[in-house]
């Protein structure tokens, strides 16, 4: 079998490297996917958003089944333009990516169908939102609608702080077009989980959960970025909770996307806070989290392919899909200032071997005569699975220790806090 994977980033490197331990796949082409994903599949430099070239490369070369990774050009309709042109994929259509790419319908939705999440308000002038924070209680959470990189989220503490953020957001413009609606919901805490989930549109198969770190320093300081690092199964997310939200929040939001006639098909991303009150939703994505597919995904035991086109051909009550009882734990190694500006274009220099139970996926790279180089700012994720999740870090952070760019950063302390919740 032939695959077309678009995207180019840490999580197709790891969609990829999955893939390719199904004996029956052949060829893997990767739109525009990068310097280290080359050595695992054809890639071709076509942009992940250029619809129209990936349609016509599509419709041009013998591809049997497409996995569309990437939020924009699912929400820019990509499923539905492969399917258009008769090839099966994995992902959702774009009026179903709008449960991540318009948090105004993800958070109208929860209402609608009673799923739990914070209490929020909608907003598309700036002066109604100011009139609002005027009597709110601080700290509150102001969110653009659309997508932004994962960073269109402002927490704010008090009132200079929300006028400064309804202005970046609504008036400067900082996110672009997504900002022209906001969302103000309440400010919640406790842990948080993500939970990937296979589904069809009617039966829902969540994955192993995992634990993201959002903020680029080291004991969650500085900026919010895609994500420094993650481990699997996150120690927070017990089997109880495991099935209050299969309840209150998997099964109900299945349910909900099939009767506002927009069936969700694909990876369907739950960013979970267990809060006081119990778990709460705070955001949906339409496709498998990154850094948490780097955690996840090696510890899948049933074959990738096989679960991605059970999930196509809506007959995923039919398999079982069986993970490893081994603990996963991902570093994220980045150009140093990320996320706001850095430097690119510096040789990245690997070890010849790593141990079997580490692998490095490519996210930010690119190959010039054979070598390595950073292009962007998440560059690799240093994976490492093991027995437990002290000896998976132990293994991650040996290889970092191993792994040189100039200027690289990463966080020390990934996995500490699911260390401590597990009284390691
Ligand atoms: P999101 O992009 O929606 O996942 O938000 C990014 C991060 O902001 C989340 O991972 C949370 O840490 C934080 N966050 C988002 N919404 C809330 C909320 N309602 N209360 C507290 N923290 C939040
Ligand atoms: N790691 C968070 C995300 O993929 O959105």
């Amino acid at each position: 079998m032939n695959l077309l994977v678009i995207g180019g980033g840490g999580r197709e490197h790891a969609i990829i490297k999955k893939l390719r331990e199904n004996p029956r796949v052949e060829t893997i082409w990767c739109l525009p996917g990068n310097g280290g994903i080359a050595a695992d599949a054809e890639c071709v430099p076509i942009g992940a958003k250029d619809i129209d070239a990936i349609c016509s490369f599509a419709g041009s070369h013998p591809i049997d089944f497409a996995v569309v990774a990437q939020d924009d050009p699912l929400a820019l309709g990509c499923v539905d333009r492969l399917h258009a042109l008769g090839i099966p994929c994995f992902g959702p259509e774009a009026k179903a990516a709008r449960i991540e790419a318009s948090k105004v319908f993800a958070k109208d939705l929860m209402k609608k169908y009673h799923i739990p999440t914070a209490k929020y308000r909608v907003f598309c002038k700036a002066e109604d939102a100011l009139a609002f924070l005027e009597t709110a209680s601080f700290p509150i959470v102001l969110k653009a609608d659309g997508l932004a990189l994962g960073k269109g989220v402002l927490i704010v503490q008090d009132w200079e702080e929300a006028c400064s953020a309804v202005s970046a957001l609504m008036e400067e413009k900082r996110f672009g077009e997504a900002g022209s609606r906001i969302v103000i919901e309440e400010f919640l805490t406790g842990p948080e989980v993500s939970v990937l989930a296979f589904t069809d549109g009617k039966t829902i198969c969540p994955m192993v959960s995992s634990m993201d770190h959002k903020r680029a320093g080291d004991g969650d300081t500085g900026l919010n970025t895609g994500g420094m690092g993650t481990v699997a199964p996150n120690p927070f997310y017990t089997a109880d909770v495991a099935s209050q939200c299969m309840e209150e929040i998997f099964l109900p939001t299945v349910q909900a996307m099939q009767e506002e006639g927009c069936p969700f098909k694909g990876c369907l991303y739950f960013g979970l806070m267990l809060t006081p009150q119990g778990p709460r939703v705070i955001e949906y994505n339409c496709r498998f989290g990154d850094p948490e597919t780097q955690v996840v995904l090696p510890l899948l035991k049933t074959d990738l392919l096989t679960v991605m086109q059970a999930v196509e051909e809506e007959r995923l009550h039919e398999i079982s899909v069986e993970w490893h009882s081994d603990a996963a734990a991902c570093v994220i190694l980045a150009s140093g200032g990320y996320p706001s500006a850095y430097e690119k274009g510096k040789e990245i220099f690997l070890p010849s071997s790593l141990p079997d139970n580490v692998t490095v996926f490519h996210a930010g790279d690119r190959l010039n005569d054979g070598k390595l180089f950073t292009s962007g700012g998440r560059v690799l994720g240093v994976t490492a699975c093991a027995k437990t999740l002290r000896e998976a870090l132990d293994d991650a952070y040996a290889a970092v220790g191993q792994i040189h760019f100039d200027q690289m950063m990463f966080r020390h302390d990934i996995g500490q806090r699911a260390l401590r919740a597990l009284g390691d």
